[in-house]
């Protein structure tokens, strides 16, 4: 029999090629987004397809949300398909290997399996070594993870990340409830985080955080990531984890599909995320001008609309894309965000606000110093968001 301890000892330190920096080197020169990736279906799902089965019509959809139509996944089309074809783009874009990837985070509350986290699929079919993890804030999921991203880089914890929002609503919605069928879509995409400049202590004193609308350090300016509790149960998945799991009563009872008190969440979505965003800008000393780009959380176009006014941003500079996509939660922002970014909307020092509500409820805001040189990252054009490629 071998020695496990020796076995051990003879071979490779797991992370041996990277490139990370230890708690003591923290990034002083800011955190770039240094490339971008988007997957979704091929399946192009209208309101007027889904009129054909359901109650609904597309005239209602239209006015209540804005949405057209959604890409909903077809066989290989799951979240970790979706989550590894966005990452796969991002990283080629950002002229990053696999193997220079220190973590890898997938935001996401539809994921792969219960086990392992989906981040750990990626890194494998990747080839990466990085540590992997799952976050789930729901749809403010990539909000959340660009945080807790940003800070990891900052500290010199990480330096290289793969951040990627990734979701597969239609696994978790009943067909054949209208009230939920019509808003939700499947989706991916994906940021590679650099930290840029050289580590603190090795002559860099530029701090990663800065207040003002002015030149600063790339990455993130603020962020406010808070919780409305009164809202916990507004929006669930009754069965299928440990509190209830999966059984044949469950699944007969459509205990595994989405529940939703939509009208409270429109209510409390608005206000929240009006509030959020003002702490968010006060926090960085800005106001809403300096503001070049405004992302929400593409759920309804509607609460989009009554959000704009209370926080002073024109829809011109606001991203949407809800009425091709529906809302794919935690995909939702980054999807926006990358679709912006390969119109060239972007220049280097450009504050963008991105700001995301969902299950929870949970809400999160983050300003971010814009910084990649071209609208299409280092390694060139990217095309239009499209179709996954590639499977688990
Ligand atoms: N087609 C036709 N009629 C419908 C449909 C439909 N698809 N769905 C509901 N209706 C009916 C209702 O039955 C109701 O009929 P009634 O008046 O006879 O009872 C009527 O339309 C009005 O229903 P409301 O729910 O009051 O409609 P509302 O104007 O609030 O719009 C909506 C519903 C679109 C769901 C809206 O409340 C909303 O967008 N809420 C926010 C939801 C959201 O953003 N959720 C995602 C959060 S992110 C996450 O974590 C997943």
């Amino acid at each position: 029999m071998t020695d496990l301890v020796t076995d051990l000892v003879d071979r490779p330190t797991v992370g041996a090629t990277h490139g990370r920096t230890t708690a003591a080197a923290a990034v002083g020169g800011g955190v770039l987004i240094a490339g971008w990736g988007h997957a979704v279906p091929e399946r192009r799902v209208t309101n007027h397809d889904l009129a054909r089965h359901l109650d609904t019509s597309d005239d209602w959809i239209v006015e209540r949300t804005g949405i057209h139509e959604r890409r909903l996944a077809g066989p290989g089309e799951s979240t970790g398909p979706l989550a590894i074809a966005a990452a796969r783009m991002a990283l080629d874009r950002a002229a990053v290997t696999p193997t220079e990837v220190d973590l890898v985070i997938v935001a996401t509350s539809t994921p792969e399996r219960p086990l392992p986290a989906t981040a750990a699929l990626v890194a494998a079919e990747l080839g990466a070594t990085a540590g992997a993890f799952d976050l789930n804030a729901a749809c403010a999921g990539f909000v959340y993870g660009l945080a807790s991203a940003a800070a990891l880089v900052g500290q010199g914890v990480a330096r290289t990340v793969l951040l990627v929002g990734a979701d597969t609503m239609s696994s978790i919605i009943d067909p054949d409830d209208r009230s939920t069928a019509v808003l939700f879509g499947d989706g991916a995409a994906a940021c590679v985080l650099v930290g840029a400049g050289p580590p603190e202590g090795n002559g860099s004193t530029e701090p990663v955080r800065t207040t003002g609308a002015g030149a600063g350090a790339p990455g993130l300016v603020a962020a406010d990531l808070v919780g409305d509790p009164a809202g916990v149960d507004l929006l669930v998945v009754p069965a299928g984890g440990s509190g209830r799991p999966a059984s044949a009563e469950t699944v007969a009872g459509h205990e595994h599909f989405l529940r939703m008190d939509g009208r409270e969440v429109f209510r409390r979505a608005v206000r929240a995320v009006a509030a959020s965003v003002g702490r968010t800008l006060a926090q960085a000393g800005c106001t809403a001008d300096d503001v070049a780009l405004f992302v929400p959380h593409q759920a309804n176009a509607r609460i989009v609309d009554a959000v704009l006014p209370r926080i002073g941003i024109p829809a011109e500079r606001t991203s949407s894309t809800v009425h091709r996509f529906g809302n794919t939660s935690a995909a939702s922002i980054p999807l926006a965000l990358a679709e912006a970014a390969d119109a060239g909307t972007l220049e280097p020092g450009d504050l963008v606000l991105l700001c995301g509500f969902g299950a929870g409820l949970t809400v999160g805001s983050a300003l971010w110093r814009w910084n990649t040189p071209g609208p299409a990252g280092p390694n060139g054009p990217a095309g239009p968001i499209g179709p996954v490629e590639g499977a688990l």
